[in-house]
């Protein structure tokens, strides 16, 4: 509703060197300015600023645009907010077109709870500060928590004095009035009317929004009694959705956005103990297991979470299904596992920041391989339980949104647990069946307009089911495998490999391989004629002959910093330097290529096998059944080769 003459003169006022220059660290380059990105972590510059056109482009993100873009991109703002950023940057004072008289009651009402927020969190930060009270008691408390000044500041922590009507008092004689310090939660009604402050003689930590507004508190007691809770907390308001909100996130999301990946933890504590160790990129659940819109939150900065947990391995069981959410949500988890009564906040302080720091770094695991691990410790020597456990792990990968991912997972859990592929695919499959049976009912459920509804006879068609289902992602897993390969011709082929170049290898060993994939299978056979022609072929020979899927295609598979292998094959997940490896990836992929074609085949083999029984063709069946024996032989044997146990 910010009117359009606004607008404008924010445009007319704005300088894009001078907007830019409040976030990254601009260096004069020619007529140009260049920095190191913002949106990812990197040590040489390639953020460009051109002020003589009002816009930068940030080369490894692949960001670009004007300062509204930027300020909405850096800041996670939405358009409206960005304006009023800058207008105040600038000193332009924000007309409103007119809302409906309804629309504006409810926006001064919402600004008036903001206000008063605000006015509380200088309250109690003042009496922390200056008070008698605060400085001995509340202050005290910091300090036996070790909480710097900094940190105090940083967080905006204060102090509630005891007393019933310290604050109130205060607030009223500031004009606030009664009806909004009840709305804020700030003050509690009486049945016969009168009312007192919700915090009393206890330590406050505001909750801010992800701009810095705050929205909430939380207050701990000092010290230990049973008979009071830890932490009162503000109620829900108009303002304050305790399931939209992260603790942490605003003074943590640019360390998340440049490290990406965000850790979770527990508590309040937590997350300024972290803080203080020098870990910036942490946000708390506030003790209760992570809601879809927390997760939508974290995902605007990162793909990457790291769940911290506590040692006592009582609630670690209890803690998985929450996890699983995260999973759902489309992000890649891992998990850091403490020593037993040791929490972030506890061990950071035990240990001190360099300490702290390693510990995170080495004991990140990835969380399906931290699971699977789990419930086979668990399962040892017990058929039955080890079933439940299959099925427990396959239920968690089953909830990965993306099918390469899963089918990844798939088979780092096989090598893991050395189950065979085939059994935890098969499982797979039922669990993506059941579901989506149940996505289509529900779907139908929500329609009740559908010409279909009432109509109790008709079966939703599920087009997988006629299949068979051990089928359903074997198609996947030789995509997976192709595309990995032509990753490694198109970012590596000139790297060493033994004594010749890694394309000849791949070329050589691969000969004989027919790639199913049409974009694949023209990328691998342009390599093999130019190396044949004696003219090397490049990944910008594609991008410039290449069809639009080919140079797409091209383009992704050499942009992508993430991909799956760095992930899942690294047990350290800040930036894997995949070349060091390269030897062990490239034969590992050749051999995993080799596995799934000749799965693929045994399972198109098997197909004429029944064919020709059936039509009573005896000399070819003779011949496919050898054929069938041969290809088990080469499985038994690639497989012996990657390590994988194969089903008899
Ligand atoms: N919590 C709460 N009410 C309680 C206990 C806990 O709201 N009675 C929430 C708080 O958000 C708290 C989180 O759960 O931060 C984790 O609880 P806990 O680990 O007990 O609190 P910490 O903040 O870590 O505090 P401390 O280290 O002082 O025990
Ligand atoms: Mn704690």
């Amino acid at each position: 509703m910010i009117s359009r003459e606004t607008i404008d003169e924010v445009k007319n006022r704005i300088d894009i060197i001078d907007v830019i220059s409040d976030f990254v660290t601009l260096k004069k380059s020619g007529q140009n300015y260049k920095a190191l990105s913002p949106f990812v972590n990197e040590k040489t510059p390639s953020f460009f600023v051109v002020p003589a056109k009002g816009i930068f482009k940030d080369f490894s993100s692949g960001k670009g645009g004007d300062a509204f873009t930027f300020v909405m991109e850096h800041e996670k703002l939405s358009y409206a907010e960005t304006i009023r950023y800058l207008a105040k940057k600038y000193g332009v004072e924000i007309k409103e077109d007119r809302l409906t008289d309804e629309g504006q009651a409810i926006q001064s009402e919402r600004e008036g709870l903001y206000i008063l927020m605000n006015f509380a969190k200088d309250y109690y930060k003042n009496i922390l500060a200056n008070h008698e009270d605060g400085k001995s008691i509340g202050l005290s408390y910091f300090r036996e928590r070790s909480f710097t000044d900094k940190t105090i500041e940083k967080f905006e922590l204060g102090f509630a004095l005891d007393g019933w009507e310290n604050f109130s008092k205060e607030a009223i004689a500031k004009g606030y009035n009664k009806e909004l310090l009840e709305k804020t939660g700030l003050v509690v009604k009486r049945e016969d009317g009168s009312s007192y402050d919700r915090f009393r003689g206890r330590v406050i930590f505001p909750v801010h929004n992800i701009s810095g507004k705050v929205l909430a508190f939380g207050a701990r007691m000092l010290g230990k009694d049973k008979n009071q809770p830890k932490y009162i907390n503000s109620p829900e308001t108009d303002i304050y959705h305790k399931s939209d909100v992260l603790y942490g996130l605003y003074q943590g999301k640019n360390a998340i956005r440049q490290l990406d990946v965000c850790y979770l933890v527990e508590g309040y504590t937590d997350v300024i103990s972290m803080h203080q160790s020098d870990v910036e990129n942490v946000v708390a659940s506030s003790g209760t297991a992570l809601t879809e819109n927390q997760i939508k939150l974290i995902h605007r900065f990162t793909e990457n979470v790291t769940v911290l947990f506590d040692g006592d391995s009582a609630g670690i069981k209890a803690a998985l299904r929450g996890i699983d959410m995260i999973l759902k949500g489309g992000l890649n988890v891992r998990v850091v596992l403490f020593p037993d009564g040791e929490d972030p906040d506890s061990y950071s302080r035990k240990v001190g920041t360099t300490a702290f720091k390693t510990f995170l770094k080495e004991h990140s695991q990835d969380f399906v391989s931290f699971k699977a691990g789990l419930f086979a410790q668990e399962a040892a020597g017990d058929p039955i339980k080890k079933a439940e456990s299959i099925k427990e792990i396959v239920t968690s990968i089953a909830l990965i949104p993306d099918a390469v991912k899963r089918s990844v997972y798939i088979q780092e859990t096989s090598d893991q647990l050395k189950i065979a592929e085939a059994v935890l695919l098969t499982e797979l499959n039922k669990i993506l069946l059941q579901e989506r049976r149940k996505n289509e009912k529900e779907k139908l459920r929500e329609q009740p307009d559908q010409p279909n509804q009432g109509n109790e006879s008709l079966t939703i068609v599920d087009p997988i089911e006629d299949l068979n289902q051990s089928e359903v992602d074997m198609p996947t897993m030789v995509y997976y495998q192709e595309r990995e390969t032509i990753r490694l011709l198109l970012n590596y082929s000139e790297q060493k490999f033994d004594d010749q170049k890694l394309a000849d290898y791949l070329l050589h060993e691969l000969d004989d391989v027919e790639f199913k994939n049409e974009v694949f299978k023209g990328i691998f056979e342009t390599f093999k004629s130019g190396l044949t022609k004696g003219e090397p072929i490049d990944n910008q020979y594609f991008l410039q002959n290449g069809t639009e899927a080919v140079k797409r295609m091209v383009t992704e598979l050499i942009t992508s910093r993430y991909d799956a292998s760095h992930h899942w094959n690294e047990k350290n997940i800040f930036f894997p330097k995949e070349q060091d490896n390269l030897n062990q990836l490239a034969t590992t992929n050749v051999l995993r290529l080799k596995f799934r074609v000749v799965q693929k085949m045994m399972e198109d083999n098997l197909q004429s096998v029944k064919e020709l029984e059936t039509k009573g063709e005896w000399e070819d069946l003779d011949k496919a059944l050898e054929k069938q024996t041969g290809l088990k032989r080469a499985e038994t044997e690639l497989a012996e080769l990657l390590g994988i146990v194969v089903a008899k």
